[in-house]
């Protein structure tokens, strides 16, 4: 999906607090594809803000009670632990209609709503959306309105694939949202490793450009309506050499993919101090909530 929304009349001031890793995807994201909203940005270390700030056109720096003046939406990009201190610092210079932004699942919706009046929608990014890309996850918390939520969706639809989503869900949506990018990342990378240690002509850097054009072929495909199963379809003649590796696959991987999603339930409810679920994939999950 390339972003394909409409400018936003008026553009809106997006506060960002904290300009580490999804930080940055979110001021390039704006800045490439949301030019007319205004971006004011807070971290730790000013002259560091204000370094890494200048790598795009007009994004001003403040601390966080000038962000809390200026913007018309905070997104917190700090850590979890970081949460509290950040809200309580500026809650007090946030006009009622300003709505805080929660990116983390490791925070509790109820907790923001206890430490701020402020509507809170909770959203969940990926990297993709430095590239106008992804599907971004948005739940409504404490206070938002059906007007807040759609001033948060309309800024994400510049760069992104809001999807509205029912707190119950919020573990496995992020799962294939957010740490989508991520794990596919990393499977590659094992992939590439396993068969560059059998190389003896192709250079590293020749066998990486090997698969990145492989998965980006396999974006244009699915972009195309063709599914997984119609890609592996295509690909595997069957008694070949890609149906002998994707039965090596599938003799792990299945049960590989389940402790994956039972690694990610165990974390969020370690992050936010609740005890861990109980795995029975017969019944439909309690999930964590937040
Ligand atoms: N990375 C992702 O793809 C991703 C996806 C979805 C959600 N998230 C969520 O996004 C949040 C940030 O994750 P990240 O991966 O971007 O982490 P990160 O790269 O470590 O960046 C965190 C940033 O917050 C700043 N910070 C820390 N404490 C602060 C404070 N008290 N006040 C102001 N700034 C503070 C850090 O400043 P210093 O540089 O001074 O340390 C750093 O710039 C987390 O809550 C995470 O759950 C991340």
């Amino acid at each position: 999906m390339a972003p394909g929304a409409p400018p936003l009349q008026p553009g809106p001031t997006v506060g960002v607090v904290g300009l580490g890793r999804i930080g940055t995807v979110f001021v390039e994201a704006i800045r490439r594809f949301a030019p007319e909203a205004a971006v004011v940005v807070a971290g730790r270390d000013q002259a560091r803000t204000r370094e890494a700030a200048a790598l795009w056109p007009g994004v001003a720096v403040a601390d966080l009670r000038g962000v809390a003046e200026a913007a018309d939406m905070a997104l917190l990009c700090v850590p979890p632990e970081a949460y509290r201190g950040a809200v309580f610092a500026m809650a007090p210079a946030m006009g009622p209609e300003v709505i805080l932004v929660s990116v983390t699942n490791a925070v509790s919706l109820d907790d923001l709503g206890r430490w701020t009046r402020q509507p809170v929608v909770k959203i969940i990014p990926s990297p993709a959306h430095a590239a106008g890309r992804g599907a971004c996850l948005v739940t409504p918390g404490p206070r938002a309105q059906a007007q807040h939520v759609e001033r948060v969706t309309a800024l994400l639809q510049r760069f992104s694939r809001p999807v509205l989503t029912d707190p119950a869900d919020s573990r496995i949506a992020s799962n294939l949202a957010g740490c989508a990018p991520a794990i596919l990342g990393a499977f590659c990378g094992s992939f590439l490793e396993a068969n560059a240690a059998r190389a003896q002509v192709f250079s590293p850097a020749e066998l990486r450009a090997l698969i990145t054009e492989s998965v980006a072929a396999l974006a244009a495909l699915l972009d195309q309506g063709l599914t997984f199963e119609d890609v592996v379809a295509r690909t595997a003649t069957p008694g070949g050499t890609t149906e002998a590796a994707i039965r090596a696959l599938m003799t792990q991987g299945p049960a590989l993919c389940e402790r994956m999603v039972d690694a990610t339930f165990h974390r969020e409810a370690q992050l936010l101090g609740i005890p861990p679920p109980r795995p029975d994939p017969a019944e439909p999950r309690a999930a964590a909530r937040g």
